[in-house]
């Protein structure tokens, strides 16, 4: 297992020069999973080249498609996935594994999948998909290593209201009422830009979907039958928003590149008000640390708000700025446990309950080796070695890399002294 090794800064401001952004991890997996509907070649541009992907294209080639993947592009052929059982070893330790449900189903008329994983982030359950595939006639069968949903008929159509706003619950149902039987109604839904990709994907093989974007969406029956569809997956906004947080931390002069500035408002309304100017040119973003930053408050939500994904990088930033900052999580309830680690590196932190932490600042942090828990709080761990005094080792890289591709790379060409080893 690999972990990577950085030289902290001491807090001081020394990364300079381009960063540029991959295409959305969180764009990419969806794609690929209705690339299983799609009669002929799928080809996926600016996919980045993390373990995620890997993992899909592993569960795609065991239902029997092939796929192949150079230099960004992703090419999907799916005439011969017909099968219905997800790899358990892959689906296991991969969350987004759900969003293939739709597709297998609608397909097979079947599906066989374990438990998903993916991140720790307290208990992630699955009682949306399940509730909203029994409303469209589908019958659920549990074992006691994996869940059956089977479609007899095929997919009825009818109205789905989501209990909670579910990213991959809006993504596998947009994917799945495509080869319903009548029209399917959406309530309830996420509004994440890589939600709106996958309509305009969808669109694009020949669907009709109306209310991407908005709270209801409309899905009607749809032939896909185009011999070719291309697109090209958006650019990462936690990327971004990780680096901005890394050049507002550390940044003497750091240019961010091929993003998509819209998509990160909430962060950048964030970082405003602890006194950071983020100028924007185009796909371009430039940042630089401030004198000194400002303590502030932030909610997670849903898209348009303040991403869950960034809480942990964010509050790596509130270490160094000066007052009592907060975090109230209400996406996920396993999603400050890291928080432990920072506090033994100096950080000022007091975590209230599973929601709610405050971080006082500013507080040097001492270097320190520590494995990051998931994706997010590991990126927020190399945060943490990167501002630290001292040279630290951050465990779990596999993690980190499901997520982000040739981090160490990308850092160390901003000037951070990091390796992997
Ligand atoms: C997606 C993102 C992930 C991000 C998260 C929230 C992908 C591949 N992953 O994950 O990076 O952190 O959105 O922005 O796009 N829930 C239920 N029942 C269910 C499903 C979800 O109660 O059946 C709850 C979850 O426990 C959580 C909330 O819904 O509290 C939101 O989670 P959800 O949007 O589903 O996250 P993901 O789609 O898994």
């Amino acid at each position: 297992m690999s972990s990577f090794r950085v030289s902290g800064l001491s807090g001081k401001p020394l990364l300079e020069g381009d960063v540029y952004i991959d295409g959305a991890k969180n764009a990419a997996l969806p794609l690929m999973a209705a690339s299983v509907l799609m009669p002929g070649e799928v080809v996926l541009n600016n996919v980045p080249d993390i373990a995620d992907v890997g993992a899909m294209r592993d569960l795609i080639e065991g239902l029997g498609g092939f796929t192949s993947y150079k230099d960004s592009v992703c090419s999907i052929r799916a005439e011969k996935a017909t099968g219905a059982v997800l790899l358990g070893d892959v689906a296991k330790r991969l969350r987004a594994s759900v969003l293939l449900l739709g597709s297998v189903l609608a397909r097979n008329g079947s599906v066989v999948f374990p438990h998903p994983g993916g991140c720790v982030l307290g208990s992630r359950p699955i009682d949306l998909f399940l509730d909203g595939f029994s409303r469209l006639g589908c019958t659920i069968t549990e074992q006691e290593e994996t869940t059956t949903i089977t479609a007899k008929e095929g997919l009825s159509g009818g109205v789905i209201f989501f209990k909670v706003v579910s990213v991959t619950a809006t993504e596998t149902f947009m994917i799945a009422a495509t080869q319903a039987a009548h029209p399917v109604v959406l309530k309830n839904c996420a509004m994440e830009p890589e939600i709106v990709a996958l309509g305009e994907f969808l669109q694009a093989a020949g669907a009709r979907l109306e209310g991407v974007g908005t709270p209801t969406i409309t899905i009607y029956p749809s032939v896909f039958e185009l011999p070719r569809v291309e697109a090209t997956i958006i650019p990462d906004r936690i990327e971004t928003g990780s680096f901005l947080i890394l050049g507002a931390l550390l940044g003497r002069d750091m240019r961010i590149h091929s993003t998509e500035p819209a998509h990160n408002e909430a962060l950048l309304a964030a970082l405003e008000e602890m006194g950071v100017r983020v100028r924007i040119d185009g796909t371009s973003l430039h940042i630089k640390k401030p004198e000194t930053l400002r303590a502030i408050s932030v909610r997670t939500h849903e898209y348009p708000g303040f991403p869950t994904d960034l809480q942990a990088p964010l509050a790596l930033l509130m270490t160094q700025a000066t007052g009592e900052s907060s975090i109230l999580e209400t996406v996920f309830d396993g999603r400050l446990n890291y928080l432990n680690d920072i506090q033994t590196m100096g950080a000022e932190v007091h975590v209230w309950n599973p929601h709610k932490a405050t971080i006082k600042g500013p507080t040097p942090l001492k270097a320190k080796n520590i494995d990051g828990p998931d994706i997010r709080a590991g990126l927020a761990f190399l945060l943490a070695a990167a501002v630290a005094d001292g040279t630290s080792i951050v465990g779990n890289a596999h993690l980190i890399d499901r997520g982000y591709a040739s981090i160490e790379k990308k850092m160390g060409n901003l000037g951070l002294s990091i390796e992997r080893i």
